[in-house]
């Protein structure tokens, strides 16, 4: 049984992030997407939104042999990796300038818990600039999101719109 702990904001979740899940699934029996409650940053949507959106737009890709489970975490990525038995974290690499950080945040981690493996995925060149950051950008200034994520994402991003 391999299980993996995929981290991040998914404010909102993208076709990139799925993209990566999707393929995560070709290596692990289960992949918990795990959103990170990050009390300072003011986001778009609250994490019970951002959890209700995962968990739909989830559901035309679950695989019988990969199990998918959303939820949330706080605190250190690691110490939330072990209390679920998780043996990796996976993260997706777009470009060189992701390879960064994302080196940096995963020999932290695995000096902080030697025992979790990072595993970095390339999504499909199709998404490589895509990025929950850019797509509310495009949205916030009136571009169109289709192919950017799911039309459930951008049908929740206009209501929410609609309602502030
Ligand atoms: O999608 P994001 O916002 O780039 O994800 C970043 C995330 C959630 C993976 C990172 O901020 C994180 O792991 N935060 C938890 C706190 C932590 O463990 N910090 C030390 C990591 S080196």
């Amino acid at each position: 049984m391999r299980r993996a702990i995929y981290p991040g904001s998914f404010d909102p979740v993208t076709n990139g992030h799925l993209d990566i899940i999707e393929r995560g699934c070709k290596l692990f029996d289960e992949i918990i997407i795990a959103i990170l409650v990050h009390p300072e940053k003011k986001p778009f949507f609250s994490i019970e939104e951002r959890r209700d959106m995962l968990e739909q737009v989830l559901k035309p890709i679950q695989q019988p042999q990969c199990s998918l489970r959303v939820d949330s975490f706080d605190g250190l990525l690691v110490h939330y990796a072990l209390a679920q038995k998780a043996d990796a974290i996976v993260r997706g690499i777009r470009a060189i300038s992701d390879y960064e950080y994302e080196l940096q945040m995963a020999l932290m981690n695995r000096r902080l818990e030697p025992g979790i493996e990072t595993v970095f995925m390339m999504p499909a060149e199709t998404y490589s600039y895509v990025s929950s950051r850019l797509v509310k950008e495009v949205f916030q200034l009136g571009g169109t999101l289709d192919g950017l994520v799911p039309p459930l994402i951008e049908e929740r991003m206009k209501a929410k719109l609609r309602s502030s």
